[in-house]
């Protein structure tokens, strides 16, 4: 088992090991919570894990209230939103009771952001159960939904106050899901360098799943607190993210979020490889990672993308935010004036 404490505005514990979840009791009367619990999850995880929890909150003397929604990123939206306040606010919830995220990112952004709001914030706990969530959505304190008109534009800052990840929740992801994190995960890589690109470039294996998300966790903790709210240093995360936007907006999302981000990586490692920003050592690594993980993928040119980038979240007035690969544990943000994007992707 490992932990890790993100010492953010409100501070809070990441334990992660097999079997953590069986203890959800243990911790939460550690938090000193009581009362009701709201299990927020999706209707792949909840027939597998929810009832297990649930049982571990009763025994512990909470009363959970279990609310499902179909799994997917359709979901993630003010109606489903909408459903657990009325349900959370039928079933008499106040501030002194708990929402408790089980699922993958749909469900942490989702209850995380109707944790922020019910009764102007209730307690939040994430039990991540994807690789995704695992590394990378449940920590930091990001909530949102969706509108029709864009991704993740509603929503909060709004820290847990507990992430545990049973590790062995991984066992029954499908291994698209498993390769959708890893999009994620080849980010952290190429952002940290050292033991997680060690990790990934060998291969993600049960014996270091564990070290690999304590690693992940780590690296996004650093970040966190150092900019919580992201004026600065946070906007590195948003490495691959740029191409990723518009490749998940050109495809209609069919492309998923982590392999648009290590597609992302790759065109942003290219351009720095020919800009001669990077090394040859270090670019031939980055693509033998992103193989390993099969994300060695080519999907829309380039120049297919670029009209994408100005409706970018990183754009601010005239200039468009990009993070840049200097070298492997080396990224910086690099602001270009939108005039120019066109030229800077082509090298120049
Ligand atoms: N808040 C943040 O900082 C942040 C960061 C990155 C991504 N996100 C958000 O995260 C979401 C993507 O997260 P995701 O990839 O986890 O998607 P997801 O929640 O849709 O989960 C992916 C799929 O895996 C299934 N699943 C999850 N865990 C499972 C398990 N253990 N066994 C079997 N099936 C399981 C889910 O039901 C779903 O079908 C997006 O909405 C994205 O915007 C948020």
């Amino acid at each position: 088992m490992k932990s890790v404490t993100v010492n953010a505005s409100t501070p809070y514990e990441v334990v992660i090991g097999s079997g953590v979840s069986a203890k959800i009791g243990e911790y939460m009367q550690e938090l000193g919570r009581s009362g009701k619990v709201m299990i927020v999850s999706d209707t792949n995880v909840a027939p597998l894990y929810a009832e297990g929890v649930a049982d571990q909150l009763v025994y512990h003397g909470y009363e959970p209230t279990i609310f499902t929604f179909d799994a997917g990123e359709e979901s993630k939206n003010l109606s489903t939103y909408g459903d657990i306040l009325a349900l959370l606010a039928e079933e008499g919830f106040t501030r002194t009771d708990t929402v408790l995220a089980l699922g993958g990112g749909v469900v942490g952004d989702m209850a995380g952001f109707a944790a922020a709001t019910y009764m102007r914030g209730v307690a939040f706990i994430n039990m991540p159960t994807s690789l995704l969530a695992a590394i990378d959505s449940s920590v930091g304190g990001k909530t949102a939904v969706d509108l029709p008109q864009g991704k993740n534009l509603v929503g909060a800052f709004y820290q847990p106050r507990l992430v545990l990840f049973d590790t062995d929740f991984i066992k029954t992801l499908p291994y698209d899901e498993i390769r959708n994190g890893l999009g994620e995960g080849v980010k952290y890589a190429v952002l940290e360098g050292g033991e997680i690109f060690d990790i990934l470039s060998s291969g993600l294996t049960s014996d270091n799943l564990e070290d690999f998300i304590a690693l992940s966790v780590d690296a996004k903790r650093r970040i966190v607190e150092e900019d919580e709210w992201e004026k600065g240093k946070r906007k590195l995360l948003n490495l691959g993210h740029t191409v990723a936007h518009a490749v998940e907006t050109l495809t209609e999302y069919v492309v998923p979020h982590g392999v648009a981000v290590a597609y992302g990586v790759r065109v942003m490692s290219r351009l720095a490889h020919d800009r001669g920003e990077l090394s040859d050592e270090d670019y031939y690594k980055i693509e033998e990672l992103l193989l390993e993980n099969d994300l060695g993928l080519e999907l829309n040119p380039v120049e297919e993308l670029i009209p994408y980038f100005s409706a970018d979240k990183k754009k601010a007035g005239r200039t468009l935010t990009l993070v840049t690969i200097a070298g492997i544990g080396d990224c910086r943000l690099t602001e270009i004036d939108i005039e120019d994007v066109a030229r800077y992707f082509e090298g120049n």
